[in-house]
C-alpha cells in the first residue's frame, strides 16, 4: 500500500545517502513547457505518430521540425524553476559529503542542466541536438548542439545529404544502451528513488521504481497527481514541484 505524505519535511534524505531521481515533463511545467498527457498537453494538439516516432519523420519531415523547432523557440524562453534548483542543492549536498546523486530525466527540454545539475542521465535525448538521420552516416552517431529553428528550410548532413533530426528518442526506438546500464546499475543499487513530475507510463523508464525497491531502495514519488504506477512507490507525496522539492531537499543531513 503506497503511503501519502502531506508534509515532505517529514522524509529525512541523509546526507552519505545514494540517491537516483527520475524526472518527468511535470518538474518543468512551472517554468511555463507544456506536459504531454495533462489536459491541453503536447499530446492533445498532436499525433505522436505523426511528430514523435521515425514513420512520422519519414512522411513528413517538415511537420517533425515544426514540432521541435517550436519546442525549441518556448525552451529558449524558459528558465529552471524552484524545482530544478532543488534538485542542483541536492546533488551538491550529497556530493559535499558521502553521498551520490544521479538524475535520469526524460526531460529534452535542457533546464535540469541549465540550473546546474551535473551528474544527469538525459534518457530521451536532447531538444537542443541534431543528428544525422542516415544510420549508415557517422555523423547519426554523435549529435551536435544546435537550437536553430527550422521552419521552411530543413538541415541536410553534410557528409551525405540525408536530412538532420532532432537528437529525440522518438517511440518505437530503444535507449541508449549505456545510458541504460549507467542508470539501472544505479537504480539498483540505491537508498531512495526518487521520481518527480513524471505520469509513470512510459517504459523501460517507468519500471526502474520495481528495480529500486526490488533492491531494497526508500520509493518516493512526487507529483501533481497519482501516476500510473503509483502502487510500486512506498510514498506518495502530492504537490507542485516547486513546492515540494525544496521542502524535501531542506531535509537532507
Ligand atoms: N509538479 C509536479 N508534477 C506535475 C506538475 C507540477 N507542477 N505539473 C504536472 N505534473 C505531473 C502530472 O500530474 C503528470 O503526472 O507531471 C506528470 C507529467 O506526465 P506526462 O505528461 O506523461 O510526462 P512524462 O511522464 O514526462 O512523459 C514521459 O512520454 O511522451 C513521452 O518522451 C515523452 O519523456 C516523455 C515520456
Ligand atoms: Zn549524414
Amino acid at each position: 500500500m503506497t503511503e501519502i505524505i502531506q508534509d515532505p519535511l517529514s522524509l529525512t534524505i541523509d546526507d552519505d545517502a545514494s540517491v537516483v531521481v527520475l524526472t518527468g515533463a511535470g518538474i518543468s511545467a512551472e517554468s511555463g513547457l507544456s506536459t504531454f498527457r495533462d489536459s491541453d498537453g503536447l499530446w492533445e494538439k498532436h499525433r505522436v505518430e505523426d511528430v514523435a516516432t521515425p514513420e512520422g519523420f519519414r512522411h513528413d519531415p517538415e511537420l517533425v521540425w515544426r514540432f521541435y523547432s517550436s519546442r525549441r523557440k518556448n525552451a529558449r524562453t524558459c528558465q529552471p524553476n524552484d524545482g530544478h534548483k532543488a534538485l542542483v542543492d541536492l546533488e551538491r549536498r550529497l556530493k559535499s559529503k558521502n553521498g551520490s546523486f544521479l538524475l535520469v530525466t526524460q526531460n529534452i527540454d535542457g533546464l535540469h542542466q541549465r540550473a546546474g545539475s551535473e551528474n544527469v542521465i538525459p534518457i530521451h535525448g536532447g531538444l537542443m541536438e541534431t543528428r544525422c538521420s542516415n544510420i549508415r552516416c557517422e555523423d547519426s552517431r554523435t549529435a551536435v548542439y544546435d537550437d536553430k529553428v527550422y521552419d521552411d528550410e530543413l538541415p541536410k548532413c553534410e557528409k551525405c545529404s540525408h536530412l538532420l533530426r532532432p537528437n529525440v528518442v522518438w517511440f518505437g526506438e530503444m535507449l541508449d544502451v549505456a545510458q541504460q546500464r549507467e542508470a539501472i546499475w544505479a537504480v539498483r543499487k540505491c537508498d531512495w528513488f526518487l521520481a518527480i513530475g513524471t505520469s509513470g507510463t512510459v517504459y523501460p523508464v517507468a519500471g526502474y521504481v520495481q528495480d529500486a525497491r526490488a533492491a531494497g531502495a526508500r520509493t518516493v514519488l512526487a507529483n501533481l497527481k497519482a501516476a500510473d504506477n503509483l502502487h510500486a512507490f512506498h510514498s506518495f507525496i502530492p504537490g507542485r514541484a516547486t513546492d515540494v522539492l525544496p521542502k524535501l531537499v531542506a531535509t537532507t543531513g
